[in-house]
């Protein structure tokens, strides 16, 4: 490619995947702005990265959430996915002890009560005109069960939002900008205290089944997790299990508008409803990217990268390469293919995409109970301004129900 692409130029955000289609093909290992990241596009070449968290590391970017002017330790920076490998599999070893799979079978008769509570609100707020489903559905679901998760007053899911925003964008806040730096450091200090107060309260009063009290129980060699580690644990929770599902909540509205003829099909032919969730991963998956670091020189899809090179894993471009799927634009849940890729891979690969998915199959199986179609309310989508994540700003819709 002659010019070097600008992941954030609004023809990008418009429609992506043409550009990555250019690069897999032209230019599968290469510089991109902003940053000069070296943006990797084919499937194969993004495993190769995901396999070797020695050479292409994740707690080199540890530095870049902790800006001078925060003047402290961020938590988000000390969360176990910029761990380094050694410390990483501690971590992850005695938390999956408490994150497991019956906890996520565990939620799932609350998910199907807070999905028909939320059907119930969507119909209020259309009153036969429309409604946005992120705000109204998408956002809430995932903020009721992280509630539930933590066992925490199901009203402080209002303040999710804010805190995992405000922990998150540390990077991104401007030199100068000293309003949003004293935000961001008041936050910190706010979510940090109301974790410690939690912890101190469960140790007083276990609960029955929350996963603080969990993390707090788990031992390894007569160790366990310090309270550092688990204050970093939970706000990783937040920053990494809330808007990655409501984008994916977001995506399944918006295609199953695109595509009406999905409402028959799935409701006539249940199997396909897990192929159904898979395909939207693939297709559309929240999460376009993740970064590495280079620890040394090295060559990777025949590229030489210096050390020290930012590496940018493009996952939505490996979700569309035709070595690996073939005829990949096309949206076709009968494919039947797992989309891991979407939740990474190797060390790192999602923890909480037990959870993602089955709320993403809750949600489903509730929508296609309540309503015979989504009527896309708009004639042009807006896609939020995100190097990581692609979703759409609002999916206005009219509902049609059953
Ligand atoms: C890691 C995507 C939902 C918790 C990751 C990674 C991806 C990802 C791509 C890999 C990061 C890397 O390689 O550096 C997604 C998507 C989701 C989702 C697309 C929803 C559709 C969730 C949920 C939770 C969660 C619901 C928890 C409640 C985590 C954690 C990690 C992680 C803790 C770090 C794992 C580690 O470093 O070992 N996620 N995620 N995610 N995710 Fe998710």
């Amino acid at each position: 490619m002659s010019q070097r692409l600008n992941l954030m130029s609004p023809a990008f955000r418009e429609d992506p995947y043409p550009f990555y289609a250019k690069l897999r093909k032209e230019a599968p290992v290469s510089q991109v702005d902003p940053n000069g990241f070296w943006a990797v596009s084919r499937y194969e070449d993004i495993l190769t990265v995901f396999k070797d968290p020695e050479l292409f590391s994740s707690s080199e970017l540890r530095i870049s959430a902790e800006p001078p002017w925060l003047g402290r330790t961020n938590p988000v920076s000390e969360g176990m996915n910029l761990a380094e490998p050694q410390q990483h599999a501690r971590l992850r070893s005695l938390v999956s002890r408490a994150f497991t799979q019956s906890v996520v079978a565990r939620m799932e008769p609350f998910a199907r009560d807070v999905a028909s509570r939320l059907v119930d609100l969507l119909f209020q707020s259309a009153a036969g005109g429309t409604v946005d489903f992120l705000s109204e559905f998408a956002l809430s679901m995932p903020a009721s069960l992280m509630a539930l998760l933590l066992g925490v007053d199901p009203s402080l899911q209002k303040q999710f939002k804010r805190w995992a925003d405000d922990l998150s964008g540390a990077v991104l806040v401007a030199p100068d900008d000293l309003a949003r730096q004293d935000e961001v450091r008041q936050t910190m200090g706010e979510v940090e205290t109301y974790i410690h107060k939690l912890l101190e309260q469960r140790r007083a009063k276990p609960g029955m089944d929350d996963l603080v009290t969990d993390l707090l129980r788990v031992q390894e060699n007569g160790a366990g997790l310090t309270d550092k580690e688990v204050v970093s644990f939970i706000v990783l929770l937040l920053v990494a299990g809330l808007e990655t599902t409501t984008f994916l909540l977001g995506h399944i509205a918006l295609i199953l508008a695109k595509n009406p003829e999905w409402f028959d099909r799935l409701r006539s032919n249940d199997v396909l409803i897990n192929p159904f969730i898979e395909e939207v991963l693939r297709y559309e998956p929240p999460n376009h990217c993740q970064l590495r670091v280079t620890t040394r020189e090295t060559t990777l899809g025949g590229v030489r990268l210096p050390a020290g090179a930012p590496v940018l894993l493009l996952l939505a471009s490996g979700l569309r390469d035709e070595s690996h799927f073939p005829d990949a634009d096309k949206f076709n849940p009968e494919r039947g293919v797992q989309a891991n890729l979407a939740f990474g891979h190797g060390i790192h690969f999602c923890l909480g995409a037990p959870l993602a998915r089955m709320e993403a199959r809750v949600a489903l199986d509730t929508i296609l109970a309540s309503f015979s179609r989504f009527e896309l309310a708009t004639d042009k989508v807006q896609w939020i301004y995100s190097l990581f994540f692609r979703a759409p700003v609002s999916v206005p819709l009219r509902l049609v129900s059953i």
